[in-house]
């Protein structure tokens, strides 16, 4: 099935019961399969490791989804070996064989849907409805850069000079460094792995440590696909010990990352530094953290508000880049939305996702920590504790924390700057919208934001002056749909660089203009 035009792949509607009946069916074969070791891949030779590294359910703990290789800084040189020779065959294959291997892999991801999703639900605690999200995401990058790969194909000078041909071609970069996070597990890794791919570079990609399962599986698919050895290299292992060194390493030729915004910045100035031997200057495609509002006018639709933030706010246990940590409510309104948005979000259901509740569990121990600090923190700078507030030892043995929201937070504390990354949501007044707008722009980042309001000058002022990569009108601010939101943030919140969106491939690729005289 190759398309010609794109379109979004279809959420699955679990409320019917023969997809409910594919989800837990699914779910028990992944059961079936936990606790397997996976090997590196390297120049398509598996190889083990004396360390280890193990991956386990957020929802219970004790179970092992994994058992992984740790790289470090020894097995940096044999992926770049692996990776630079394969970009001498793979470099000069055709776009359009990239990119039907492109619709192999989507193609072979719609029929393993139920499967894909059901290794999230046990690796990074998703529920039903975002894995399926993620999945979804996923299939629809593999279509969207396959087009846009042959888009970039048929490029053309806008001038032709008469008496030459002038001819304009996307060539690749060479070897790039795939570092993604554990949120978007499967689709923000395999969004950089197929962008990179399709343009003719090879990768070493080093999936996040929190969820080498899911990229485990999809390097699996991409082998059945009929990826060529060596064009991407699966090396799990550490962060700075292997990730840090492929950055550091003079042949690395761009470094694709996304993640936190002190990891980013701490990239970018090791790939910033020239390396003996290096005879490029490496380009960082970095995409980074977030504090994202929603401001809520006095004449807003107040339902479509409250659903909006709490939706925005609890959302994968708000562990989203998008994720809404910030509501600027109106004072007019103020007190009646802190009351019914704590009545709705009291509804939801919290625990073990293979139960597909309504939230599941943070990632890990640490981040659970960091979390109910931060709750603490806001509390003694003047925070109202409205909702939450503890871990959820009801829910179960995993890191559950309860849905979270402080009220009467000062647009500057401590948890209206930094970025959270867990079910914690604050909740401030302010005058007017204009003054809401004002603080939503008050903090480093820039990636989403979103705005409720009845009055069309609003709207327009909000499209002007709120400075979000992803701005939302009358809408919650997560959720972004390859080729409609093209997604990316500015100031702390990385380099721009719109995935799912038409420029995104430029970015893995340089532009070598040819004149012939005739
Ligand atoms: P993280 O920065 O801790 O880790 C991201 C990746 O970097 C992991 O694979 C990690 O192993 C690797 N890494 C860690 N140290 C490194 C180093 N010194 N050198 C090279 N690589 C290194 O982020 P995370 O916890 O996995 O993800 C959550 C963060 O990602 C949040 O801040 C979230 O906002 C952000 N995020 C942003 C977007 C976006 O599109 N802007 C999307 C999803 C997540
Ligand atoms: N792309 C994801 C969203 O929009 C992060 O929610």
């Amino acid at each position: 099935r190759v398309p010609t035009k794109f379109s979004n792949e279809p959420l699955t509607d679990f409320s019917r019961e023969d997809n409910a009946r594919k989800m837990r069916s699914a779910i028990e074969k992944v059961r079936g399969e936990l606790g397997r070791e996976y090997d590196l891949i390297i120049g398509g030779k598996r190889i083990k490791l004396a360390k280890k590294l193990q991956s386990v359910n957020p929802s219970n703990p004790t179970e092992v989804v994994g058992v992984f290789q740790e790289a470090g800084a020894a097995e940096v040189e044999p992926a770049m070996q692996a990776a630079l020779k394969a970009f001498e065959t793979w470099s000069r294959t055709s776009w359009e064989e990239r990119a039907n291997l492109l619709f192999r892999v989507a193609n072979m991801l719609q029929e393993r849907k139920f499967e894909f999703s059901a290794w999230m639900v046990f690796e990074v605690g998703k529920n039903w409805v975002e894995a399926d999200a993620d999945v979804a995401e996923t299939i629809d990058f593999a279509y969207f850069y396959a087009l846009e790969a042959l888009r970039l194909s048929q490029a053309k000078t806008p001038i032709q000079l008469p008496g030459e041909v002038n001819t304009l071609k996307y060539i690749p970069l060479g070897v790039g460094a795939v570092i993604p996070p554990w949120n978007f597990p499967c689709a923000i890794m395999a969004g950089m792995t197929m962008a990179s791919i399709v343009c003719g570079n090879t990768v070493v990609l080093k999936p996040s440590s929190d969820s080498p399962a899911i990229a485990a599986k999809f390097m699996e698919l991409l082998e059945e696909a009929g990826l060529p050895d060596g064009v991407v290299n699966f090396c799990t292992g550490g962060g700075r010990s292997f990730g840090g060194n492929v950055v550091n390493h003079p042949k690395t030729r761009y470094i694709a990352f996304t993640g936190s915004k002190e990891v980013g910045l701490d990239i970018h100035e090791h790939a910033a530094k020239t390396q003996p031997g290096q005879v490029w200057i490496k380009r960082t495609i970095l995409e980074m953290g977030g504090k994202d509002s929603i401001v809520v006018d006095a004449d807003a639709d107040f339902d479509a508000a409250v659903e909006g933030v709490a939706q925005a706010a609890f959302g994968f246990s708000g562990q989203k880049c998008s994720a809404c940590s910030r509501a600027i409510v109106d004072e007019r309104i103020y007190d009646r939305f802190i009351g019914a948005l704590r009545e709705r979000v009291a509804k939801i259901t919290v625990g073990d996702t293979t139960k597909n509740p309504g939230m599941g569990p943070v990632i890990n121990e640490s981040s659970m920590k960091k979390i109910l600090g931060y709750v603490e923190k806001a509390q003694q700078e003047g925070g109202r504790l409205i909702l939450g507030g503890v871990r959820d030892e009801e829910a179960g043995p995993g890191y559950f924390i309860k849905p979270t929201i402080i009220a009467d937070v000062a647009p500057n504390a401590t948890i209206s700057q930094e970025e959270i990354f867990g079910p914690v949501l604050a909740v401030m007044k302010c005058r007017d919208f204009e003054e809401g707008v004002k603080i939503a722009n008050n903090t480093e980042f820039g990636l989403t934001g979103a705005v409720y309001t009845g009055t069309q000058d609003k709207l327009d002022y909000a499209a002007q002056e709120y400075f979000a990569g992803n701005l939302y009108l009358n809408r919650k601010c997560t959720g972004a749909m390859v080729g409609a939101h093209p997604f990316g943030g500015f100031n702390m919140s990385g380099t721009d660089s719109k995935a799912g969106g038409p420029d995104y491939l430029l970015l893995f690729t340089q532009a070598k203009s040819i004149a012939e005289k005739v």
